[in-house]
Order: structure tokens, then sequence, then C-alpha cells
């Protein structure tokens, strides 16, 4: 038998196919409750969508530790043969969430583990670097990426224009122009933390970490042409290869591996360790593997599960936190307030992002307070009852910082933006230089040539060759 239509209310509906009129051409009655019960639920199905990563496709899988690394960390989640349940969302940046998912952009690769010691949110991309280095370029960056304010349409002047204007953008520009800029399909990229984190041992002692996960399926990506084959016939190409795969039981995998730079080798690094705009190279810091993880299971239902999932670099675990990266310092706070403002104060009550460990907070109230909180005299903290309490074990260590012997950015190489760009435009062979020349050519449409000039300028102090080969490009275009 089918269960019985109701209200929200759970009151029995009569009829859900014609609304109560006064005579059989209407007009309608006031009464018809569930009529307007059903038109106001339509008009707040949507909540706002991301400010930034708005189109995007999610996973649950599992998060299995096959190494010991215990002498770096005490974090659970990262003990030798722990298993932990985890949540993904992979992203394009810039579209809205009705975007094409070929689109050449960097991807986002955001992870949420539920440990047993609460939530670890790590909230990365396909890169391991990043256009800028300050939070405080950050909003103009993504003005440059979305809409014209008065075309309504993207601008390629206004990204070449902040891109020329800010060399420190050169590695992730190279990157994303290069043949990675458009992966095949989500599950064939890799993911990283980007930033720089730290991880804490027993001993409270604090080491420098960098967080790589490696495609298990292999590296594989798309021209421009192939993508704008793509997009012509499925704008949701990320999302159906994700789903389908999941779904027919052919399950991606992660190699998870780290690099690890201690206190004193961060001070001895020929270029600053906190600088997002900068990879550690492998030779110098190499990779230690870790673990892997794998994706099995689709959500149930998208809304729910995928756009109400909250990611936030603020979600970090004993053992495991953040560094003096100052756009990574600027996210600890941005994420959380964007999803009070997207999803509401209490998006952390709704199934998807409730820790599986115990949340004992004294917050008290406000719109949407999901669970019911028993009835007790530890309303406040301090108190003599028996409300819960801070524990002091979980005192991080302090950073070191101005006037503790060095500042980070004491030997700034902020001169320097283009040793790395250039040991990557080396590692190209011919083919792959010649894409990347292209491809800039391409997303160069109608740009103003002195902007373009200063562009060229730019990849010149890379390498000579590469900014020829962009202007041949141009001339060819
Ligand atoms: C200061 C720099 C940054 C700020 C202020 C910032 C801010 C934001 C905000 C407000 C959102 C939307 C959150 C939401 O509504 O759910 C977002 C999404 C996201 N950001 Fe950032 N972001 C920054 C840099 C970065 C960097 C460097 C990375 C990667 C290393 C990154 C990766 C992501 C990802 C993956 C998402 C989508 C998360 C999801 O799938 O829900 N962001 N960012």
């Amino acid at each position: 038998m089918k269960k019985r239509m109701t209200t929200t209310g759970g009151n029995p509906i009569g009829d859900n196919q014609n609304s109560l009129s006064a005579g059989a051409r209407g007009p309608l009655l006031m009464q018809d409750y569930q009529l307007i019960e059903k038109l106001a639920h339509q008009n707040r199905e949507r909540i706002p969508e991301r400010v930034v990563h708005a189109k995007g496709s999610g996973a649950f899988g599992t998060l299995k530790i096959t190494h010991d690394i215990s002498k770096y960390t005490k974090a659970n989640v990262l003990q030798l043969g722990v298993e932990t349940p985890m949540l993904i969302r992979f992203s394009t940046v810039a579209g809205e969430r009705g975007a094409a998912d070929a689109e050449r952009d960097v991807r986002g690769f955001a992870m949420k583990f539920y440990t047993k010691e609460g939530n670890w949110d790590l909230v990365g991309n396909n890169t391991p670097v990043f256009f800028v280095k300050d939070p405080m370029k950050f909003p103009d960056f993504i003005h440059t990426q979305k809409r014209h304010p008065r075309t309504n349409m993207r601008s390629t002047t206004a990204m070449w224009d902040f891109w020329s204007l800010s060399p420190e953008s050169l590695h992730q520009v190279t990157i994303l122009m290069s043949d990675r800029g458009i992966p095949k399909t989500l599950r064939n990229m890799n993911g990283y933390g980007s930033h720089t984190y730290s991880l804490i041992d027993d001993k409270n002692e604090r080491v420098y970490v960098k967080f790589h996960f490696k495609t298990a399926q292999g590296i594989e990506t798309m021209s421009n042409a192939d993508a704008e084959a793509v997009v012509a016939k499925d704008r949701e190409s990320s999302q159906r290869d994700l789903y389908e795969s999941i779904e027919s039981g052919n399950f991606p995998k992660w190699n998870f591996q780290i690099q690890i730079m201690t206190e004193e080798q961060t001070k001895e690094a020929p270029f600053n360790p906190f600088d997002l705009t900068k990879i550690w190279p492998h030779a110098d810091y190499p990779m230690i593997e870790v673990g892997e993880f794998e994706l099995n299971r689709n959500p149930q239902n998208y809304f729910a599960e995928i756009e109400q999932s909250a990611f936030s670099p603020s979600n970090v675990v004993p053992g495991i936190s953040w560094s003096p990266d100052k756009m990574l310092q600027a996210r600890v706070l941005s994420y959380a307030d964007a999803h009070r403002y997207r999803i509401g104060t209490h998006y952390e009550m709704l199934p998807v992002n409730r820790p599986l460990s115990e949340v004992n907070t004294y917050h008290a109230d406000g719109p949407m307070r999901l669970d019911e909180p028993k009835g007790s005299d530890a309303y406040y903290e301090p108190n003599s009852f028996d409300g819960p309490e801070e524990d002091k074990q979980y005192v991080e260590p302090p950073f070191a910082i101005d006037g503790d012997g060095y500042r980070y950015d004491h030997r700034e190489d902020s001169d320097d933006y283009y040793s790395q760009p250039r040991a990557l435009f080396n590692l190209m062979n011919g083919y792959q230089k010649q894409q990347l020349f292209s491809n800039i050519a391409e997303a160069m449409g109608g740009v103003p040539k002195n902007i373009v000039d200063r562009q060229l300028a730019l990849f010149k102090k890379i390498d000579p060759g590469y900014a020829t080969g962009v202007s041949k490009a141009l001339s060819m275009q």
C-alpha cells in the first residue's frame, strides 16, 4: 500500500490534482491550504549558489591509511590502518550552478573526512598552487573570472589585465593554460591541499606538510577542440562520468601522499614555504606515502547532500593544523561565514555536515536549531554544573613569527615569480608547449594590445621562447 500524502503538518491530503474552486471555472478559495503550501515551498526551493565553485559533483567514499606517519602526527584519521568515511565535492570555479562541466578552469577538490575527532575538511584544488598569495587580492581576482557588470558576459580583458598586473599568477596561469587545464573527467586529475598545513605529533611538536592526492586512473586531459565538442552535446559531462562510474561499480581511487618540512627547514628553504604560488620541489622534499581513498557511493539526494554540503578549512582535528600562509589564514575565516549566509546559522547540524563525533557547544538557539538540547543548568561557561569544558591538551604550539627570531617572509622572494614556472615550462615537451601557446592565444581573444604586451613581457621573463611561442600563436589567430 502506498503511504498517505500529507501537508508539512502531517495532515492527510484529499486532492492533490485540483485546486479548490468556488465554481468549475473558478475563482479559487482561500482555504485551499495545500495549494498555498505547495506554491510557497516552490518559491523557497533554491538556496544561494556558492559565490565561487557553484557547479559541482559529489560522492562519498573511504580514506584508508596504509603507511605509518605517526612520527609526524597524532591525528587519529592519519594512523596506520584507520578507515574514515568521507565526502568529496569536485567543482569548477567560475561558472554558475548550471555551467557546462568541460570548461578550461581550475577544478575544486573539496574533501570532508568524518573522523572520530570531528570533521577534517581539506578544501583543495586540482592544482598545487594558486593565482594570488595574499587574500586581499582574492575578491578582485574572482571579479575578473565572473561576469562583467555591464555586459553580463565574462571578460577576457579583465582576466588578462589582472594577471598581467599580478606576476605572482604566472605559475597558476601556466598550469591552467597547459594541457592540464581541462581534465578529461574528474577521475583523471590529481587533488592538492595546495597550502602548507602542519602536522602535530604526540609531543606537541609541529612539522609543516603539503597534501597530495594522485589519481589512480591516470591523468587524462582534453584539448580546447575536444572540450568544445563535448560541451556541444553534454553540459554535465563530469557529473555524468562520476555518477555513472560509481553507479556501475567502477570506483575511482586516489593515492594519498605528503611532503614534510621541519620548522628548521622552513627557515633554510630558498623560497617562502608558505607562499601559495610556489610548490615544494619534489627532489628536495620527497613524497611520503600515506594511504588511499576510494569513492564508492553516489548521493541519494543531490540538494541535501551536495548542494547543502559545507566545506571549511576551519575544520581541523587534533594533529592537523594550519600554517602562517596568509591565504589559508583568510580561508579559515571566510568559509564558515559563507555557509552561514548560503545555508543558515546551523548548517553543521544538517546530516551531510554533521560530525560523527559528539558536538558540545554553548551556542544557543537561532533559526533551524535542529537538535533538542536537554534541559540543563549548564547553559553558559564556566559553570559549576556538569557542562562540557575545554581540554588544555589540545592547545597547539605557537607558530614562530616576528619576535621569535625570524619572519616567514624575511627572505621573501617577491621578485621571483619566474623560476618555478620556468621549471614547469622546461618540463613540457614540444607538443605540450604548442598547446600552451595556442590555448593562451585563444584565451586572449579581444584583449587590448597593451595588456597582451604586458603579459608577453612576463612570459619573456620566464623564457623568451614562451613569449615568442605565444606571439606566434596570436599572429596565427
Ligand atoms: C583567500 C582566498 C580564498 C577565499 C576567501 C575563498 C573563499 C571561498 C568561498 C567563500 C567559497 C564558497 C563557499 C560556499 O559557499 O560553500 C569557496 C569555495 C571553494 N574554494 Fe575557496 N577561497 C579562497 C581560496 C581558495 C583556494 C586557494 C582553494 C584551493 C586550494 C580554494 C578552494 C575552494 C573550493 C574547492 C571551493 C568549493 C567547496 C565546495 O565544493 O563546496 N579556495 N571559496
